[in-house]
């Protein structure tokens, strides 16, 4: 499937959004993801859907001793590059739907937003899986079932005229087209129970799950996200070699 993220209009629009002008500071999850990353002191670290690399930067800044960056999108990866002076970072073009390296190749795997693009998110967790070595640790952010369900996502006005999230087709998975940043983006609807399952099918323990909700400022300006969820943050580990879980 073409990445719409090089299509030129969508390209120019992304970079007009926060993260892509703050980075990791103006990603409304970041305050909930950031804390759940184990610690990357020596770590190989795989980030899947790098976009800009925030995430890459990020690991090697906190003493990662290698981070392989993967995207689909050449223009995401050469604005990576050109964001990127670290001889520990390497940006490499790969489909999630396929990617795959040897057993054990990575200590830390990442991966914030690049999911719901995936359609096989258990063969995906699979490969993950494998490519962790023992004691390893996934951590990724995907669009929230409930965001990505119904398909348009757009608010809706009930009769009362009051906005809200319409949640439908909840169990019907697979492709969704919708618009974004005024291009038609395709991504792909997960139930709850495909996501998790995929974790804990993939040999990981299920560590965190959290349904960032923006913060005191978001809430008290009830933020639309604030009020239906966006976003899921799942951790899972790979028990360590005659650890407790093994
Ligand atoms: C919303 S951006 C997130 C980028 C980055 N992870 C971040 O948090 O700033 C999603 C990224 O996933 C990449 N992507 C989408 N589908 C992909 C696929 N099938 N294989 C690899 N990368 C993909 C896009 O090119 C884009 O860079």
């Amino acid at each position: 499937m073409t990445n719409t993220y090089d299509n030129p209009e969508f390209f120019a629009a992304y970079a007009k959004m926060t993260r892509s002008q703050e980075g990791l500071a103006g990603a409304g999850e970041w305050p909930d993801f950031q804390p759940l990353l184990p610690a990357l002191t020596g770590k190989r670290v795989l980030d899947l859907g790098c976009g800009y690399g925030w995430h890459c930067r990020y690991a090697v800044e906190h003493g990662a001793a290698s981070v392989l960056g993967i995207d689909n999108s050449q223009r995401m990866l050469d604005e990576a590059a050109r964001r990127t002076n670290d001889s520990r970072i390497r940006y490499a073009r790969g489909d999630l739907a396929t990617f795959d390296r040897p057993a054990a190749s990575f200590d830390v795997v990442i991966s914030s937003l690049a999911f719901h693009y995936v359609q096989d998110l258990t063969g995906l967790f699979a490969r993950i899986g494998t490519m962790l070595a023992p004691g390893g640790t996934l951590l990724f952010t995907i669009e929230h079932p409930l965001f990505t369900a119904e398909g348009h996502e757009q608010w809706v006005e009930t009769k009362a005229g009051e906005p809200v999230w319409p949640v439908d087709r909840y169990f019907d998975e697979g492709l969704r087209t919708t618009t974004f940043l005024g291009q038609p983006v395709p991504k792909y609807h997960h139930t709850l129970q495909t996501i998790v399952s995929a974790v804990l099918g993939a040999g990981l323990t299920l560590e965190a799950l959290v349904e960032p909700q923006g913060s005191a400022a978001d809430r008290a300006d009830r933020a639309p996200w604030t009020r239906a969820p966006m976003m899921l943050i799942v951790r899972g580990d790979k028990p360590a070699v005659g650890g407790p879980h093994a």
